[in-house]
């Protein structure tokens, strides 16, 4: 503060001044107001309830494609039956997946969101949002499953001394989604370990789960954008699967992989 006012003193200039007060102001608490206003606007199918009622120019794409917030999917009310959220402070973003079964708009949603370095100000939003069509789509088996991860705590909070390191995680994730175009990665694989594809579930709840039950070959991933949040040892990556936007959403704990959720997008969308 005092450096702040000084310089205010030394140049008159507030703007120039603004990069001091900025640091460590994304907190965990901004992130979440967020992520709770997300969460309302989405229910209520109105966007003003995200991004208020200033007009900051705002970059968002659906399923990748660029388009106008006002005709986004933030305009369409919906039960959500799900909801689990990654707070990432040093990035100031956020990623949340949504789960709707409600048969009259059942979609399985990822959305990150990334602010200003003070975390008061949304700068982007990306959004895939699949429904029928899209990679093994069915929303009330893939909340079956995401339901029965969350009663069995599956992603509970790390303890502090326990948790990985934003490299660590981000590893974890690289080595596996490398491993589609190069069968010599090694992966951190762990045990149990469960992957939600969609709604395709690779394990059974019990401790001999692997993850390590076949990837395909020969898959280039890439434009890797990732939300980390170390408290949950967790790590999304929005990526093209080849040609297909998709999340790849991935669990660490002391290195190895032990959740693994994904959402890719089929359907050949245009703007
Ligand atoms: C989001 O999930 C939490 C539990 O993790 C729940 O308490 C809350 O009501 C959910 N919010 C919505 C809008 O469904
Ligand atoms: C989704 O999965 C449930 C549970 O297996 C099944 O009963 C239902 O028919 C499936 N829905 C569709 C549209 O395939
Ligand atoms: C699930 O468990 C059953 C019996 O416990 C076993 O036969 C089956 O192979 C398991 N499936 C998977 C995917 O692990």
């Amino acid at each position: 503060m005092l450096t702040t006012f000084l310089f205010l003193l030394l140049t008159g200039n507030p703007s120039l001044a603004l990069p001091a007060i900025t640091s460590n102001s994304c907190t965990r608490e901004t992130l979440h107001q967020h992520t709770e206003s997300y969460l309302s606007a989405q229910t209520a199918g109105n966007p003003l309830l995200l991004l208020g009622t200033t007009a900051a120019p705002i970059v968002y794409t659906e399923d990748f494609v660029s388009r106008p917030i006002s005709s986004s999917i933030l305009n369409t009310p919906l039960r959500i039956s799900h909801n689990r959220s990654l707070l990432d402070t040093t990035q100031c973003a956020t990623y949340t997946e949504l789960i709707v079964t409600d048969p009259a708009n059942s979609r399985v949603i990822g959305t990150q969101i990334r602010f200003n370095p003070s975390g008061d100000t949304i700068q982007k939003i990306e959004t895939l949002v699949t429904m029928e069509g899209d990679w093994a789509f069915n929303a009330s088996l893939t909340y079956f499953y995401a339901n029965r991860e969350t009663e069995n705590n599956l992603w509970f909070t790390i303890p502090k001394a326990e948790r990985d390191s934003r490299q660590v995680i981000q590893a974890a994730a690289d080595a596996y989604l490398d491993l589609f175009n190069d069968p010599t990665v090694k992966v951190p694989w762990g045990t149990p370990c469960n992957r939600l594809e969609g709604s395709w579930y690779t394990g059974n709840f019990t401790a001999t789960d692997s993850c390590n039950v076949g990837v395909p070959t020969g898959v280039v991933i890439k434009d890797r954008r990732y939300v980390i949040d170390e408290t949950v040892g967790t790590v999304d990556a929005f990526v093209l699967f080849g040609t297909r936007p998709d999340s790849h959403e991935f669990r660490v704990e002391r290195g190895k992989l032990r959740l693994v959720h994904t959402l890719t997008v089929m359907r050949n969308v245009t703007g």
